[in-house]
């Protein structure tokens, strides 16, 4: 469904991302797993089309342009940015709202407001108060909500756990298995690794630039060198001696 190959991404004088490839099937959860600068943010906005860069972006057998955040929206290729992107001084019926302004379809688009506040009935609750006094878990499902109006067919989150309470980041990862269910592809960028295998089918591990490993997601979390970089390290030995 997404292709990335030979993608080079600068900003001015650094090298954010230094030639990455990365493929993703239809109905797949793929994983994007790096520490904090590690490029990741930078891929995401990339694919979507929010930076300029090199090397080539394909979805659905299409060459995607750089800088053409709008049009790859209509296609169905979507970001929940990190940070969320909400904006608090707004309702949260108003952020919703302006997760349809790429649809035509008026009456339809109307037709899965409706049924998509009756889907996430915390935001139905919660239609006509300001955005910024939601919880943090809230105002993800907000961001989340409002990225699929768009009707994506693929949606990549950028660190959706930021922030978030273990509970939260529990609900938030359900609901992407639930929304792979229902058909979505999804690219999950994030740092918390374990958890983040836990749900994906395969992954890349980032470290400055560059993808330095990938492969299935159950493979991954028992990898030894995975584990020693990004999860952690092993956990001791259980012959360990007592302390003090
Ligand atoms: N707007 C920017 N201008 C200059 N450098 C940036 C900018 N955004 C990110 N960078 C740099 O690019 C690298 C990758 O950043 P980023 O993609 O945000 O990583 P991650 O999302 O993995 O934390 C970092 O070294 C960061 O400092
Ligand atoms: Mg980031």
């Amino acid at each position: 469904m997404l292709r990335v190959s030979d993608l080079v991404v600068r900003y001015g004088a650094i090298q954010a991302v230094r030639g990455i490839a990365l493929d993703i099937a239809q109905g797949e959860i793929v994983a994007l797993i790096g520490a904090n600068g590690a490029g990741k943010t930078t891929v995401a906005r990339a694919i979507v089309g929010l930076l300029p860069y090199r090397g080539e972006v394909a979805f659905e057998g299409e060459v995607l342009k750089p800088n053409s955040a709008e049009r790859n929206l209509r296609r169905g290729v979507a970001l929940v940015p990190e940070g969320r992107g909400i904006l608090g001084t707004m309702t949260v019926q108003d952020n919703l709202l302006m997760g349809l302004y790429t649809r035509r379809d008026r009456a339809q688009a109307a037709k899965d407001l409706a049924a998509l506040l009756e889907r996430f009935s915390i935001l139905a609750e919660r239609r006509n108060l300001l955005a910024s006094l939601m919880s943090g878990g809230e105002q993800q499902m907000l961001a989340i909500a409002r990225a699929l109006l768009s009707k994506p067919k693929l949606l990549l989150l950028d660190e959706p756990s930021l922030g978030l309470a273990p509970k939260m980041t529990d609900a938030v990862f359900a609901m992407i298995q639930d929304l792979r269910r229902e058909g979505l592809t999804v690219l999950l960028v994030e740092q918390k690794a374990r958890q983040t295998l836990k749900i994906a089918d395969r992954a890349y591990l980032m470290e400055t630039g560059r993808v330095i490993t990938s492969g299935p997601a159950s493979e991954l979390i028992d990898d030894p060198v995975v584990s020693e970089t990004f999860l952690g390290g092993r956990a001791a030995p259980v012959t360990s001696t007592h302390a003090g």
